[in-house]
């Protein structure tokens, strides 16, 4: 039996959730899950948005015939090749040949790549408007948002914004469809964040591109292809809030995230002496084992927070591989205008701070803060005097503390 949910008088949403994913992408733990979403517009033509995952098939195409009613399936609209958006649409078109797939010249490239064989297609180009009866569609090119081929579309009927895989959020909608139907910026801020940081986070100034794109349309509602979608005005205006900060690089909130490695304990507990003077002088702090905690959380933390530190023991003449793994990720995500603090420890030739400053030096408008803190094996009464100095440093650069 079908599983679907109504948009709005004739859009159907068609998709499902996936609770039994561990790795998203191969890398992203989704420990609530993850939803695919794909919906139907009934009107003269009849229109399929995207498809989903394998692993969510059946009741994909279950929910499809469903909503059809018995009706032939005219359009697909691929806004992404992504697999866990595009994986089914072989399957679908066997059970609707018919079908048109209305695409770019981009993702007829990528269908023919994945499946071996050319789709029935319609091509879009930038602006263009296709009409499906009472409901008539513009596209958008959103290269790199997060792929090449990535394009969304406005219904100038419903003022709904397909928006592919931009304002997404991990989780399964248990249910839910729309983000007012649960606590939004409460509970799933943070699995949109990491959604939007660890997979488009590098693409900061194509999003802006898009996002300005599409600033002048009418938009009540965005359906995007992962997690809520947004109807009410007032979350859409501050979700694109987050979008700009998050797009722009810019810090949503002053606050110390501290990341550190330890393997004895030493440097974890110069992390935590940091963090107590901090808290101290009121200022908000977030802190991480690296070792412990999955770096799409860390990244998610880091486009958060206006200042970082990074602690690390020495490792080999380099830095500690998870802390090493983490920087990388940092600079590969594009992380930048943060102001950085970091803290070192080694027995004999302490290095790390080096190595550190090395991986996060391709990141712009880092504002790196020397001396790095040097730890000799373990902090003594001997490094009180120097380590305030570090942690007043630090705390100089935080405005409204200084
Ligand atoms: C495999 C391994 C390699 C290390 N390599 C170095 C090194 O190259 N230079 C150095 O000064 N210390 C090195 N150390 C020592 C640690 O950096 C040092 O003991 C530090 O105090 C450990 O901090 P922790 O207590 O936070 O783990 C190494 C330790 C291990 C286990
Ligand atoms: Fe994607
Ligand atoms: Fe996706």
């Amino acid at each position: 039996m079908q599983c679907t949910r109504k948009v709005t008088q004739d859009i159907l949403w068609v998709g499902a959730d996936d609770r039994r994913l561990a790795m998203f992408e191969g890398v992203y733990s989704v420990p609530r899950g993850v939803s695919y979403n794909s919906y139907l517009l009934l009107d003269e033509k009849t229109v399929l948005f995207d498809t989903v995952d394998r692993a969510v098939e059946k009741t994909f195409l279950e929910n499809v015939a469903y909503g059809l009613g018995g009706r032939a399936l005219d359009y697909v609209i691929v806004h992404h090749m992504e697999p866990d958006h595009s994986a089914t649409l072989m399957s679908l078109l066997e059970k609707y040949p018919e079908a048109v797939v209305i695409c770019n010249d981009k993702t007829k490239k990528m269908i023919e790549q994945f499946f071996g064989k050319a789709p029935n297609a319609q091509i879009v180009k930038e602006g263009e408007t296709l009409s499906f009866g009472k409901h008539s569609l513009t596209f958008y090119m959103a290269p790199m948002v997060h792929w090449p081929e990535v394009m969304l579309s406005f219904d100038h009927e419903s003022g709904v914004l397909f928006s592919a895989d931009a304002f997404g959020t991990f989780g399964a909608l248990n249910g839910a469809l729309f983000s007012d139907e649960v606590d939004f910026f409460g509970e799933y801020l943070s699995e949109a964040r990491r959604y939007y940081t660890n997979i488009v986070g590098k693409y900061g100034p194509q999003v802006q591109a898009a996002l300005k794109k599409v600033a002048p349309l009418p938009v009540k509602m965005i359906a995007p292809l992962h997690g809520f979608v947004f109807r009410d005005g007032e979350t859409i205006r501050r979700f694109i809030g987050k979008y700009d900060a998050w797009s722009t690089y810019t810090p949503e909130k002053t606050e110390v995230v501290i990341a550190y490695a330890s393997i004895y304990g030493n440097t974890e507990n110069a992390a935590n002496i940091l963090a107590c003077r901090l808290r101290e002088r009121g200022i908000a702090v977030d802190m991480f084992d690296v070792s412990v905690t999955a770096a799409s959380e860390i990244v998610s933390a880091a486009f958060r927070a206006s200042h970082l530190v990074f602690a690390s023991p020495t490792y080999n003449n380099g830095v500690f591989v998870t802390m090493e793994a983490l920087l990388h990720e940092l600079a590969s995500h594009n992380l930048q205008n943060r102001t950085v603090a970091l803290i070192e420890n080694g027995s004999w030739a302490p290095s790390a701070a080096k190595w550190m400053r090395e991986i996060l030096s391709p990141c712009k408008a880092l504002h790196i803060l020397e001396p790095a803190f040097t730890v000799r094996s373990a902090l003594g009464a001997q490094d009180a005097q120097s380590f305030d100095a570090f942690i007043d440093a630090l705390v100089a650069t935080i405005p409204e503390k200084a």
